[in-house]
């Protein structure tokens, strides 16, 4: 079966950018959220993150058109008929994925792949939520979608092989480079990446120095793009909390402990630049 047409659930900061990068690609796209406003807000960024291609000369104003006009927004699953891969990008809890996962079984075709941009749910929970486990696999973007390089494909115990095949050509399709992992804990980015953000906060708890000397040492020392901390507030403090206490749930391991300032900045509300407040302000 080739892969034409794409389904993506989820309008936010993930779900535009992976429905973005496939109609640039030449991909038909369906953008589905909830709420009309959701995917009013998740048009207008692929419509500004174009035309910052366009500023850089990387895209014309006309593939722009081309690439918006690919893309179909619709507040339900009603359209998702006819799709070839449906992209899963919705908020991080199991059981309304695996209530989506439902939905899905029920419109989509006996042949449509099933993906989730999950970053910390067992892929192997969501297949077993499906009544396709075969056909349901992991394909993890990282944000900023239409720039980071990777698709972490995951593998759950159910994947055919056949699926992560075609997952695997596809990210290559949209300019991606794929690498296949097995399903475990924080897969290989999350695990190794979220602790490092980790430590970076319980630097700051412990008072060693400012918000800002963490990052510019980090940069400076270990030529990281990003510091930590608004590396941090760029994911959402919330998801770096759910990775680490999926880490410290799964592994059972006191290394993975959630430092208490993360925990703190959580309850706050203070998660990053979608709300206008992390361990930097942003207007
Ligand atoms: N959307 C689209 N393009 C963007 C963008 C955005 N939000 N932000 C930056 N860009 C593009 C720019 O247009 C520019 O493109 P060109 O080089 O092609 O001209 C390029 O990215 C670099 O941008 P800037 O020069 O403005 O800024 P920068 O050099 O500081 O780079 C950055 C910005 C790409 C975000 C860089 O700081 C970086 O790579 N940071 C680390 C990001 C990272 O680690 N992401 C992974 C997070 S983990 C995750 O997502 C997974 C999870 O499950 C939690």
């Amino acid at each position: 079966m080739a892969i034409e047409k794409i389904g993506v659930v989820g309008a936010g900061t993930m779900g535009n950018g992976i429905a973005q990068i496939f109609a640039v690609a030449g991909y038909d796209v369906i953008m589905r959220d909830i709420k009309e406003e959701f995917v009013e807000r998740g048009l207008k960024t692929v419509a500004k993150n174009l035309d910052r291609l366009i500023a850089r000369g990387k895209l014309t104003a006309e593939a722009k058109d081309q690439a918006l006009a690919r893309i179909r927004t619709a507040t339900t699953l009603d359209g998702f008929g006819d799709r070839d891969l449906i992209i899963e990008a919705i908020v991080e809890n199991v059981e309304i994925k695996a209530k989506l996962f439902r939905d899905l079984d029920a419109v989509c075709s006996g042949d449509a792949i099933l993906a989730t941009n999950t970053s910390s749910i067992s892929i192997t929970k969501v297949a077993a939520a499906s009544k396709r486990p075969e056909r349901v696999v992991g394909m993890h973007f990282f944000n900023p979608v239409p720039v980071m390089q990777l698709v972490e494909i995951i593998r759950a115990l159910q994947t055919a092989d056949e699926v992560v095949e075609q997952i695997e050509a596809v990210s290559r399709a949209v300019g991606k480079t794929p690498h296949t992992v097995k399903d475990s804990y924080g897969f290989v980015v999350n695990r190794v990446l979220i602790p490092m953000i980790n430590e970076a906060i319980n630097c700051l708890y412990e008072g060693l120095t400012s918000p800002e000397d963490i990052d510019a040492v980090m940069k400076l020392g270990a030529n990281h793009p990003m510091g930590p901390l608004s590396l941090a507030d760029l994911i959402g403090l919330d998801i770096i909390l759910d990775i680490m206490e999926t880490l410290y749930r799964g592994f059972d391991d006191p290394k993975y402990r959630p430092s208490p300032l993360l925990k703190q900045m959580v309850d706050a509300g203070y998660l990053g630049r979608k709300t206008g407040r992390g361990f930097f302000r942003y207007n």
